[in-house]
Order: structure tokens, then C-alpha cells, then sequence
């Protein structure tokens, strides 16, 4: 793990380094005050001239105050590059995710690792890494200076800078424990407050709101409860390196006061000493700051490896399809979303050529809409063989297979954006021509004569100023600009009125003519006029054939074809 929050590190190695040295030099003009201060004090007394000792002292103070906010600002940098790279790696593995693995995370949870646990990352990293070296240094200046003014004194410092390293050595890894359940309980809070603003409008209907509030107000106060531990035991572990200095001093103080006064000792080497007595201050406690930001940067490390492990989808360009419409074969497909779930696909076979329209028909659960995932391989099936255009899909490079299909989920999502942007989604390199065809195809003109800034009105969060119906015409629009080889249609034309259904019903015909329309259909008139229709039950294909040979032969198609296929 320290190995892992290294490599962020190593980037950046020569600005912090520098900014390191910057540090040191900073330091080091501190560390030279309270000897050039005794320079001064001697020269009370042996009345010579202030001059130099107080040019001097001036130098450093100088030096050392512009040195160091030069070398605090270098190592600001290098921590938000820090942060910059572990963000870019992290967000870049999200988003390659298998669709499988990204079932099981909470979004709201993965958010909470992206913003909080890589800022954390910074702390560690920088200051903590940085000033624990120069408060070693610091440190270890003191004691040296502090050894050459008296060591009596020194070994009295000692053996109470040894008390506070047992005793801090004992709570930290106290501030570890409680510090990752810190960042779990803020990755919870995040994924509870997600749950109710992705449902907002079914939280006020359902009249939910001081529920969801409490339920989030709970993870935020357990989250509280757990950072104050971490308070705690931080403090603690102040408290402790605070008395054990104030204890030095005053132990320092009566043995220094004395030796003073029985002539072994000067007065002004005594002050030099406390001085540098307080000087150890900051250093230790730089080092238990170091040492704590050391415990919050592995949990925050071991959060974001949690998802770097896991397996990405391999990355292939995507390539333009040729436009040749392709084929789907399905043989014996079994298919099941894990492990512990029921099987899904139990053998499913059926077989569409290139071009023309099928359409899948079956009651609700029977797996259509898996049929779809699996072709678009979000997930992989575990017996059988799929073939696109002739080839086994896991033979398909994931990119090139994925550009050759248009598909349009059943629910239809649009992103946050300009209606523009939502329809050239899936082919940025439509012309403008394109572009208006494929929105007056989809009778998306009304809409956007209509809108205040036509194609470039934004449409909210998830497209919600836009009805359902529309959504679901932009996302049509949106994959036929992709210009598919084999067009995946899920129940999308589910919300569209009689008029903009009969429309949207010629067009698929019309793109049926010119590619392969694959479509979950939920109407009978969307699938009167297909060139087959696969009937779908239970996990497996019970008939496939035309409408009028259905009607006939199967009972189920018979039934569904009676009640208008509204099932959803
Ligand atoms: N992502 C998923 N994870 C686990 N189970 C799922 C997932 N998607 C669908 N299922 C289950 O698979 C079955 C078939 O779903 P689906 O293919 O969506 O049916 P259809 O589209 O025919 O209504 C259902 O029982 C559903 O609960
Ligand atoms: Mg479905």
C-alpha cells in the first residue's frame, strides 16, 4: 500500500524535492536564529558592535521567510498534481468498468472516492511526507545545537522526546482504524444521498422526504462520530507530545538554573538551549501530523485501489462500421447475472439475417431486453455461441462490435447537455445535414422550433425537460446517426402518442429496408409488419415466425397478440 501511494509520488519527484530543499533551506534559517540571537545577547555584554550579529539574524529572518513560502507554494503544486493524477486514473478506470462489476458499486459511494478519498492523497503526500523530513532535519539540528551547548540538558531533552515517540508509536494505529471508518461513512452518506436524489420526485410523492433526510442525516452524523474519533485520538497524541515538552522545560529550567549557578553553565547558552527546547516543538509535532496524514492516505489508497483492481473491458478503437448490414445468431445461449442469481437465458436460439426487421415478443421478465445486453457484450454468457455478422462476438474487437450497433436502452436516458450534443452522443462526426435528417425523421422538429434555443437548449439533468415520449425520440434519432449495422431497439416507442408511433413506425420500416432492425417490441403494430417475430418465454424462444403464422400456431403469441402486447 505505501508502495502504491509511492507511485503517485514518483511523477512529481523533482518539484517535491525541490520544494523539499526549499523547505530545508527555510528551516535552516530558522535553526540559525536562536544561535544568532546569542550572538547578540553576547554582544550586550562585551559592548562591541551590534552591527553584525543583528545584519545576520536580519539575513535569515528574510531568507528564510521568502525561501520558505516559495517551497510551501512548490509543494501546493505538486499535491494538486497529485490529486489531478490519481483523479484522471481513477475516473478513466470508472468509466471502463464492466457494466457487471458496476451493478454492484453505489454511485453515490464511487462519487464519494473520486472527490474525497484522492484529496486526502494530497495531505499525505506532500506535507506529510515532506515536512516530516524537514521536521526530521529540525529535529535532529536542534538536538545537535542543543549538544553543543550542554550535554547534561540534552540527555534530559532526550529521554523525554523518547516518552513521547512510545506514546505516540501506541495511538497511531488507533488513528488508522478510525480513520478509514471515517472515509467508509462518507462513501455511505454519499451513496444514501444519492439513492434519494436519483428518485427524487417518487421521495416527495411518496411523501418520504423526512425519512430520506433522516436516513442521510444518520450517515452524516456517523460519519461524524467517527472523524471525531479520529479528532480524538489526534488531540491525544497532541496533548501528550505538548506536556512531555512542557515537562523538559521546566526539568531543564531547575537542572540548567542550577548547573548556572554553581558557574558550569552561561546564562546565555541556557536561554539558547530552551530556545531550541521550543524549537523541537513544531518538529514533533509535524512528525505526528505526518504520521496521522500517513494513516488517512493509506485508507483513502486502499478505496481507490478497490476499484483500480478491478478488470476493465479492453480498450479497442472504435471503428467506423462499413455499413453493410449485419446478421445475429443465438445457439444455446445460457446466461445467468451471477453467480447466485437464477438463470436468465436457458438455451435461447434463434437467428436473424442481415437486414430486415425482427421483432422479440415475450411477457415481462422472459429476458428480452438481456438479449440486447449480451449482444452489446455489457455482459458475457456463459454457454453458446453469439455471432454478429457471421463471427463470434468474443472474437469482435469490443470496440469496433459496440460501433457497429446502434441501440437504445429501454428507458431511454439522456444526459445532462444541449439536445445537440444528446443526439451527436453516439456519432460525433454526423454533419449538420445528418443531423437535421435524422431530427426530422424522428419528428424532433416540433420540438425544437419550439424550444427557446432549438438545438442548443440544455435539457436538464437525466433530459428532464423533456416528456418521455420526446426522450424517446431523441434517443432514436441519436442511434440512427450512428449509422448502425444492426439497430437494437428496446420498447422504444413505449411513451409515443398514435401519431408520432405511426411515424416512428414508418421510419424503423424505412431503416429496415437499409440495415438490420432488431426491436423489443411491446405493441402489435410494431410487429404486424415485421419479417419475423421470435416469441419469447421463460429464459428461451418458444416460436418464431410471421404474425399470421403466429396467430396460428402459437398460444402464448395468440394471447399477447389479443391484448395488444401491452405488457411491458
Ligand atoms: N442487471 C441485472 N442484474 C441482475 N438481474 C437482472 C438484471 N437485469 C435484468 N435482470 C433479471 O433478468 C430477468 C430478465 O430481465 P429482462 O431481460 O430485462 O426481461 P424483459 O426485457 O424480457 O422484460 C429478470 O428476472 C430480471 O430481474
Ligand atoms: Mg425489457
Amino acid at each position: 500500500m505505501v508502495k502504491e501511494l509511492l507511485s503517485h509520488v514518483r511523477p512529481h519527484r523533482k518539484t517535491l524535492v525541490l520544494g523539499g530543499l526549499l523547505g530545508l533551506i527555510g528551516s535552516a534559517a530558522g535553526l540559525a536564529m536562536p544561535l544568532l540571537a546569542k550572538y547578540v545577547v553576547d554582544a550586550f555584554g562585551k559592548a562591541g558592535s551590534m552591527a553584525g550579529p543583528l545584519l545576520g539574524l536580519t539575513a535569515a529572518v528574510l531568507i528564510g521567510a521568502v525561501v520558505s513560502a516559495a517551497g510551501s507554494y512548490l509543494m501546493e503544486r505538486t499535491g494538486e498534481g497529485i490529486v489531478l493524477g490519481a483523479r484522471r486514473k481513477l475516473v478513466d478506470r470508472m468509466l471502463r468498468l464492466k457494466v457487471a462489476d458496476v451493478d454492484r458499486l453505489k454511485p453515490g459511494d464511487l462519487l464519494s472516492r473520486v472527490t474525497g478519498d484522492t484529496t486526502l492523497l494530497r495531505a499525505v503526500l506532500t506535507n506529510g511526507i515532506v515536512e516530516s523530513v524537514s521536521a526530521t532535519f529540525m529535529l535532529v539540528g536542534a538536538i545537535i545545537m542543543m549538544a553543543t551547548m550542554d550535554g547534561v540538558l540534552l540527555l534530559v531533552t532526550l529521554l523525554v522526546v523518547v516518552v513521547i515517540g512510545g506514546l505516540v508509536a501506541l495511538i497511531m494505529p488507533r488513528i488508522q482504524r478510525a480513520q478509514t471508518h471515517a472515509q467508509e461513512a462518507v462513501g455511505e452518506m454519499g451513496a444514501v444521498l444519492d439513492r434519494a436524489l436519483q428518485a427524487y420526485r417518487t421521495v416527495k410523492a411518496s411523501g418520504a422526504e423526512e425519512r430520506e433526510i433522516a436516513v442521510v442525516g444518520d450517515a452524516a452524523v456517523r460519519a461524524r462520530d467517527r472523524g471525531l474519533q479520529v479528532a480524538g485520538w489526534t488531540s491525544l497524541a497532541g496533548v501528550a507530545t505538548w506536556m512531555a515538552v512542557q515537562i523538559a522545560f521546566l526539568a531543564v529550567l531547575a537542572v540548567g538554573g542550577a548547573r548556572v549557578a554553581s558557574g558550569t553553565l552561561e546564562v546565555s547558552s541556557l536561554i539558547a538551549f530552551l530556545l531550541y527546547l521550543f524549537y523541537l516543538v513544531p518538529p514533533i509535532g509535524q512528525l505526528v501530523q505526518g504520521g496521522v496524514q500517513l494513516q488517512q492516505g493509506l485508507a483513502a489508497m486502499k478505496r481507490i485501489k478497490e476499484i483500480e483492481d478491478l478488470p476493465a473491458e479492453p480498450v479497442s478503437a472504435a471503428v467506423a462500421g462499413t455499413g453493410e448490414p449485419v446478421g445475429v445468431t443465438f445457439q444455446d445461449v445460457v446466461f445467468k447475472y451471477g453467480d447466485d442469481r437464477p438463470t436468465v437465458h436457458d438455451g435461447v436460439t434463434f437467428e436473424v439475417p442481415p437486414g430486415g426487421l425482427t421483432a422479440l415478443v415475450g411477457p415481462s421478465g422472459a429476458g428480452k431486453s438481456t438479449v440486447f445486453a449480451l449482444i452489446e457484450r455489457f455482459y458475457d454468457h456463459q454457454k453458446g455461441l453469439i455471432t454478429v455478422g457471421g463471427r463470434d462476438i468474443r472474437d469482435w474487437p469490443l470496440g469496433e462490435l459496440r460501433a457497429a450497433l446502434g441501440y437504445v436502452e429501454q428507458d431511454a436516458p439522456v444526459l445532462a447537455g444541449t439536445l445537440r450534443e444528446n443526439l451527436l452522443f453516439a456519432a460525433r462526426d454526423a454533419t449538420e445535414d445528418e443531423l437535421l435528417r435524422a431530427v426530422a425523421r424522428t419528428r424532433l422538429d416540433d420540438l425544437v422550433d419550439r424550444l427557446p434555443e432549438g438545438l442548443e437548449t440544455p435539457v436538464g439533468h437525466r433530459g428532464v425537460l423533456l416528456s418521455g415520449g420526446e426522450r424517446q425520440r431523441v434517443a432514436i434519432a441519436r442511434a440512427l446517426l450512428r449509422k448502425p449495422r444492426l439497430l437494437l431497439l428496446d420498447e422504444a416507442t413505449s411513451q409515443l402518442d398514435a401519431v408520432n408511433e405511426l411515424r416512428l413506425r414508418e421510419v424503423i420500416a424505412e431503416v429496415a429496408a437499409e440495415t438490420t432492425v432488431l426491436v423489443i417490441a411491446h405493441r402489435l403494430s410494431t410487429v404486424t409488419n415485421a419479417d419475423r417475430i421470435v416469441v419469447m418465454e421463460g429464459g428461451g424462444v418458444r416460436a418464431v415466425g410471421t404474425h399470421e403464422s403466429l396467430v396460428g400456431e402459437d398460444e402464448l403469441y395468440r394471447e399477447l397478440a389479443a391484448t395488444q402486447f401491452l405488457v411491458g
